[in-house]
């Protein structure tokens, strides 16, 4: 949906790509029909062949110079390189390739050979590139799956350069199980690299990148037909660099566990030796880890088998205790939690729920915060929107009439806040996302998905026969409850309906959690943290203990895993780190009774 307009997105729709028909995508963005079209490579972009153009702004990073080292034939290298617009990708990449033999696959290139080709995808991007915008995702995805699944990259290796971009490049290449061995991210200050890029210039015979003061061509010859691109001016290189900020940290989560973080703002030279170092490493890695037949983290297939820690998840933020939660702690556990649901909902499941206790997501506390809550929905539902999803999001409405009327106090006005919140500019609201309560006659046909905040029972009315009856009518269609609270509340004179109790909490117990978190303290307490408990979908559950360090600042060491959610004891076993047999005897831990 956002893509068929050209807007500083953050993120943008992307449809899943076939590896088999790298040039089919949908035609959303360029025509009014919706309908799955197949691009011929009627241009010359044969992903698979190198190309060298001449007078095209196209780097050649293909020719190798000096000492090649050779990559393990069965495990080729496989490097992301990113960072800000100039922060020196292009050169490093030509760097790297000289060194491992790498195939490089630069987006931005790619897209100027096409431009200047004036072919049919050139002329689409040109648009975008020149008013230094991302070009949608459905034409980079495609030639750049293309490409990686060429014979060449796929036996020598690949440096892929310019991306992913955006959250949804990234997992366009998760869902196509690329992966890569390591994660380089150029950081250069912003105020270089606008120096950098208005002083670029480039060699469109060699493709070579110099620059106006620091980076100078040799020979006159090579002065005289040296070319600027035309996004390298000011204001063009600041709308580039608002929206590589906008996305840069949605693609670190993706890669976090294989992150390498480098100052570009040194010599070229400087920057080189730090990265070659890295890779270097990542190579011997590899090689002793084929020897020895332990799987690498590079390897797809085998990651899946390794603990979640090395997925694509960045460790527990600190200082949790302190309310409010900074703006970073509540992106990265809506992040979270919406990383859980998509893999989820892509695994074909339909009853999903998510328990996420942070003190400002727990009813319980005093810190409680609706508006956290009414943020964490609204992430979620934006980004099903984004991918064209049309989503309902539900909240339920008093339940009875008159003085049986019943509301879970902490859901009253919610509807009213959701109405009233900023559903961003593209007119989602009302549109892709609609707000309704829970009920089967709240199911309209054009609904794909239905978020359900925090649906519970109040005292004396039970909301899970209309949830029931709206899951009857959603039939194969998703329901992620957010935070429910389905128990029976005890009655006092047995306010609560009793008949049918096990049935309907059956029911409530056939939704399957895709993500859990739940921090953990001293029995009786909430200070200070002792450690945490996640899952994320389709993992392990993850137990976490708190570490203060010397520096007064705190991390979150993983203490054990365990493929169901784990019971008190066991959490108090792996905290104490004694057999059952043993724990007898200790009796001094003991965590809030009733969290599990
Ligand atoms: P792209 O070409 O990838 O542009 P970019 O990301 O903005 O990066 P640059 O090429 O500008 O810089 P660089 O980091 O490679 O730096 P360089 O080495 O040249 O993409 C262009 C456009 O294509 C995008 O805006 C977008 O529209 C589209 N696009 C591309 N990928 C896309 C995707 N995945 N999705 C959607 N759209 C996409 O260095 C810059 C200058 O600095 C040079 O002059 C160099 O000599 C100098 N320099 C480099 N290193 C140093 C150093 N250490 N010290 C001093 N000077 C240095």
């Amino acid at each position: 949906m956002v893509a068929t307009s050209v807007s500083p997105n953050v993120v943008s729709s992307t449809p899943s790509v076939s590896p088999l028909s790298p040039f089919s995508f949908y035609s959303s963005s360029f025509s009014s029909s919706s309908s799955f079209v197949s691009f011929q490579p009627s241009y010359n972009y044969r992903p698979c062949s190198l190309r060298l153009y001449t007078n095209t702004h196209f780097r050649t990073s293909s020719k190798s110079k000096g000492l090649k080292v050779k990559c393990s034939v069965s495990e080729p290298l496989k490097v992301m390189i990113s960072g800000a617009p100039a922060s020196g990708k292009g050169t490093q990449s030509q760097l790297l390739v000289n060194k491992f033999g790498l195939i490089h696959i630069s987006t931005g290139d790619i897209l100027r050979a096409e431009v200047s080709s004036g072919t049919e995808i050139g002329k689409k991007a040109k648009e975008y590139m020149n008013a230094g915008l991302l070009v949608p995702d459905e034409i980079v995805t495609a030639m750049v799956t293309a490409r990686l699944l060429c014979e060449d990259a796929k036996t020598k290796g690949w440096l892929l350069d310019g991306y992913p971009r955006s959250f949804n490049q990234a997992q366009s290449l998760e869902k196509l199980k690329i992966r890569p061995d390591l994660y380089v991210i150029l950081d250069v200050p912003d105020e270089t690299l606008i120096d950098r890029c208005i002083g670029r210039r480039l060699d469109p015979v060699t493709g070579k990148i110099y620059h106006l003061t620091s980076f100078l061509p040799k020979t006159e010859e090579i002065r005289a037909r040296l070319i600027t691109r035309p996004d390298d001016n000011e204001e063009k290189v600041k709308s580039r660099l608002e929206i590589y900020k906008q996305n840069a940290e949605a693609i670190l989560s993706t890669y976090s566990n294989i992150l390498k973080k480098v100052n570009g703002n040194r010599s070229k030279e400087e920057v080189f030796a730090e990265i070659e170092s890295f890779v270097s490493q990542v190579q011997k890695d590899k090689e002793k880890a084929i020897k020895s037949g332990k799987p690498t983290l590079g390897s797809v297939s085998q990651l899946k088998q390794l603990s979640t820690s090395q997925d694509n998840w960045r460790g527990i933020p600190t200082r949790l205790n302190n309310i409010p939660h900074s703006r970073e702690i509540r992106k990265y556990f809506y992040e979270d939690v919406l990383q859980a649901t998509q893999r989820a909902i892509n695994d074909g499941r339909t009853r999903l729920k998510v328990e996420i206790n942070i003190p400002e997501l727990n009813p319980e506390m005093d810190v409680y915060r609706i508006g956290t809550l009414m943020e964490l929905v609204r992430v979620i539902a934006l980004s099903f929107a984004d991918d064209g999803k049309h989503v309902k999001v539900c909240v339920q409405g008093p339940m009875g009439e008159g003085a049986l009327a019943g509301m879970p106090l902490q859901l009253a006005g919610t509807r009213k806040i959701l109405e009233f919140m900023d559903w961003g500019d593209y007119g989602a609201i009302g549109t892709f996302i609609n707000i309704g309560s829970i009920g089967a006659n709240e199911v309209d046909e054009q609904d794909d998905l239905f978020i359900l905040v925090a649906p519970q029972n109040a005292v004396g009315n039970c909301i899970i026969d209309d949830l029931r009856a709206m899951t009857d009518a959603a039939g194969e269609r998703p329901v992620v409850l957010i935070n429910p609270r389905l128990k029976d509340l005890p009655g006092s004179s047995g306010i609560m309906q009793t008949m049918g109790r096990d049935k309907r909490l059956e029911y409530a117990a056939s939704f399957e959690l895709c993500y859990f978190f739940r921090l953990l303290y001293y029995a009786g307490t909430q200070y200070p943290i002792m450690g945490a408990l996640r899952m994320s979908y389709p993992y392990r559950y993850e137990l976490y203990k708190r570490v203060d360090e010397p520096s007064g600042k705190e991390k979150y060491v993983i203490l054990s895993t365990f493929p169901q959610r784990p019971s008190t004891d066991e959490v108090n076993d792996a905290f104490i780190g004694k057999t059952r047999a043993q724990k007898e005897e200790s009796g001094i831990w003991g965590f809030l009774s009733g969290i599990f």
